[in-house]
């Protein structure tokens, strides 16, 4: 018996140095450097099985039938998948077409974390593992692309940056812009000529109202809070559910919502303005055929394309200035990106190209206390999938010490208190009071500027829009 024993030990070793041997051989076999780089990326993802837990139709092992180990499978696909849906961005890196800006960022993020494929994975799937050399040719991969993307000037490291610049202007029309910014002041657009755009989005007020919900016709509330106008052309669709794809269809909601400005049509809203012939004069003169539906809605988006907040502390440390943000700030953009905040809150406007779920690693809506209400459903009232439940348009962040109150139900009063409530419920961790100082204290760097003049400087209302604003409110 004892000899069996003193066999079977060393061959037991051995067979586990083999083992362990094998496993570093296949793990570290680099796809071939003859490929192009982006199907080298793809080839490692395959092998990293990241399709089989993040897609909607993932490849189910077979032993996902087995009792026990079926159940953790399963578990990891259904999270994983709920987590990220990884196949548009295969689809995009396999035909070398552009990728989603916070695809890209979440990606990386784990890959830098070595996060991905868990560990229990990789065990099972030899080869699956991103290996230290895997990791280096997929983030550099990355690193290029991302400088690629964007043509903001950004050089150096800062180049690689997931946060970019707010452009300092985008192209647009100067007088559809012109006709635009009357429209977006003009209450004749409302029922009972008492509401405009402004009322709601004031640009002296960093572009929204800060009310928890928006008072429209008659004193009416709304049911889900007003995000700001300013820098809304670089958001992927408008709305918290995305309803409106373009600025101009979304200009077309307002003016009919019954709780906002109460039109019955717009040929009512057209008959009104008609009757003004100086407006309908300079109209005519930049759209030939006239007051329409269509024109009114054009010269509004023109106008919005002109609502950037570019030179913020932040953008001017991004373009290469060190010394325009302090040491404190620069330490709240390095847990903003440690935490996963920049993946969701990436691009020029921290935000605006996907739609999130609210309450990923923990339940926003049980620890809220509240009712439950339609808005709350998000993209979920327009799809009517399951999967869309709960899933908003990520909100862009800046100037957003100025934009409170936050999220859509408009509950947070505070950007600590919705510092602290991301870490909690979109990233599962509980930030220190330190680190939730610092964090806002970034967020505060990216105030900009409007036509040069600070974001909500009370003190330039009148330089910003030149109008009263007595029936604001
Ligand atoms: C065995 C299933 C499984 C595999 C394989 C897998 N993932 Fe995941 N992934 C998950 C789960 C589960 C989560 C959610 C993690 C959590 O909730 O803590 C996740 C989360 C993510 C996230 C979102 C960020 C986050 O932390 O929530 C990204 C991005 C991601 N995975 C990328 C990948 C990539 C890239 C690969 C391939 C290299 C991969 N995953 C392989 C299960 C998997
Ligand atoms: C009564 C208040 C009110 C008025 C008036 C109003 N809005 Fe809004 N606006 C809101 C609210 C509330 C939302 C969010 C609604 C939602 O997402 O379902 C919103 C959303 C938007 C968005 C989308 C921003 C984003 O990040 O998704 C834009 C752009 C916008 N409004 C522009 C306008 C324009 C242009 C007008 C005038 C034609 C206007 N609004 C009139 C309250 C108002
Ligand atoms: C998984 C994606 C995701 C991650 C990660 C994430 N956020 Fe968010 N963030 C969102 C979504 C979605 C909302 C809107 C939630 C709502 O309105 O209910 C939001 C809202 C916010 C707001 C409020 C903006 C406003 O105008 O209402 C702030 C501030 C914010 N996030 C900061 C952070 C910080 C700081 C972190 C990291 C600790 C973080 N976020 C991580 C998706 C994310």
């Amino acid at each position: 018996m004892k000899k069996i024993i003193r066999l079977c030990v060393p061959l037991l070793l051995i067979a586990c140095f083999a083992m362990v041997l094998a496993y570093r051989i296949v793990s570290d076999r680099l796809p071939s450097a003859d490929l192009p780089v982006n199907l080298q990326v793809l080839e490692i993802f395959e092998e990293g099985g990241c399709l089989s837990c993040h897609s909607s139709d993932p490849e189910v092992p077979f032993y996902a039938k087995m009792p026990v180990v079926g159940k953790i499978v399963m578990k990891d696909i259904d999270s994983g998948y709920r987590a990220f849906d990884i196949k548009p961005f295969m689809d995009a890196v396999a035909e070398d077409e552009a990728v989603n800006p916070v695809d890209l960022a979440k990606v990386e993020k784990v890959i830098l974390d070595g996060r991905m494929p868990m560990p229990k994975y990789y065990l099972v799937h030899w080869g699956s593992s991103v290996t230290r050399a895997k990791q280096a040719v997929v983030l550099s991969w990355i690193r290029d692309l991302r400088a690629s993307m964007y043509d903001d000037g950004l050089s150096g490291e800062r180049a690689y940056e997931p946060v970019r610049p707010v452009d300092h202007v985008l192209p647009y029309d100067e007088d559809k812009a012109a006709l635009g910014f009357a429209l977006f002041h003009d209450p004749r657009l409302s029922l009972d000529n008492t509401v405009s755009c402004s009322t709601c989005h004031d640009i002296a007020t960093a572009g929204v109202d800060n009310h928890r919900y928006s008072h429209g016709v008659d004193d009416q509330l709304g049911g889900v809070n007003a995000p700001t106008v300013f820098n809304a052309v670089y958001n992927f669709v408008q709305f918290w559910d995305g309803r409106a794809a373009t600025l101009a269809d979304q200009a077309a909601g307002p003016p009919l919502n019954p709780v906002e400005m109460a039109s019955t049509s717009f040929d009512e809203i057209i008959a009104k303005l008609e009757k003004d012939k100086a407006f309908v004069r300079s109209f005519n003169a930049v759209y030939p055929d006239g007051l329409t539906q269509n024109n009114i809605t054009d010269a509004i988006a023109h106008f919005e394309r002109t609502l950037l907040t570019p030179d913020s502390r932040f953008d001017k440390w991004l373009r290469g200035d060190d010394g325009a943000i302090t040491a404190e700030e620069l330490e709240g953009y390095e847990l903003f990106k440690k935490y996963d905040c920049a993946t969701c809150h990436a691009g020029p406007v921290l935000g605006g190209h996907t739609y999130e779920l609210m309450g990923l690693r923990n339940d926003y809506f049980a620890d809220r206390g509240l009712e439950m209400t339609h808005e709350d459903n998000g993209r979920f009232k327009e799809t009517g999938l399951e999967r869309d439940r709960h899933r908003f348009k990520v909100p862009g962040l800046r100037n957003v010490e100025h934009t409170w109150p936050y999220y859509h139900d408009g509950t947070r009063e505070t950007l600590e208190e919705a510092v602290r409530d991301m870490g909690y419920y979109q990233t599962g961790v509980e930030l220190s009071q330190n680190e939730i100082k610092s964090i806002t204290s970034f967020l505060k760097t990216l105030t900009g500027e409007y036509k040069g003049v600070p974001v909500y400087s009370n003190n330039s209302r009148e330089d910003i829009d030149g109008h009263d604003h007595d029936h604001d409110h």
